[in-house]
Order: C-alpha cells, then structure tokens, then sequence
C-alpha cells in the first residue's frame, strides 16, 4: 500500500510551478501543470541535472540545462536526448495538502 506523506499546501505552489521536496530521502520535484499535480524524479535522465526550474507547460517539463522534455504523466521523453524515462510518483491532494508516495 502507498505511504503517501503530506509535503506542502497545494495552494503554495502556483501554476506551471515546481518545487523540490525530501521524501524519505529521495528527491521529488512536485510539479502543477494547469492546475493538476505530479510527482517525478528530480533528475534528468540524460546528464542528472536537478529539473527544478524547468519550464512546465501543458503536462511536460524541460530539463532547465539542455532541454530534454519529459511527460509529467508517466515520465516519458520527448526528443533525442535520452530515451530514459523518469520515475514518478502517486500525488493527490488532500484537505488541500500535497501528498506522494515514493515507495
Ligand atoms: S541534463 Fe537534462 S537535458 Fe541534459
């Protein structure tokens, strides 16, 4: 079963934002994309650059050094510069928290 663990209020992070969380050690860039929340790794499969910054438009994130693109919706890549996906992660709001799980 998912251990979902709260990590900020929902309304702190506007849109086509994203922030970096700990959760339990590993580093999760929470992402709102048009009003819609998720969770994914916050490493770039192509040269491990951290994706906070990134630019969030629609469901996508761009990798702020080289421009890789990602789906936020199941980590896959979009272009030739790495055909890794990211690990995601469950999200939802609750009582207009955040939560993810990461195990
Ligand atoms: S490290 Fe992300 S695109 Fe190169």
């Amino acid at each position: 079963m998912e251990n979902f663990q709260a990590v900020f209020a929902a309304e702190e992070l506007d849109n086509n934002t994203a922030r970096a969380v700990d959760v339990d050690g590993v580093n999760v860039l929470v992402c709102n994309a048009g009003g819609t929340f998720y969770a994914v790794i916050n490493q770039c499969t192509h040269q491990a650059s951290e994706l906070e910054g990134g630019r969030i438009r629609n469901c996508f994130i761009s990798c702020p050094l080289h421009g890789a693109r990602f789906d936020l919706r199941d980590g896959s890549t979009k272009g030739q510069l790495t055909q890794i996906p990211l690990t995601t992660y469950p999200v939802r709001v609750v009582d207009g928290q955040v939560e993810v799980a990461v195990d």
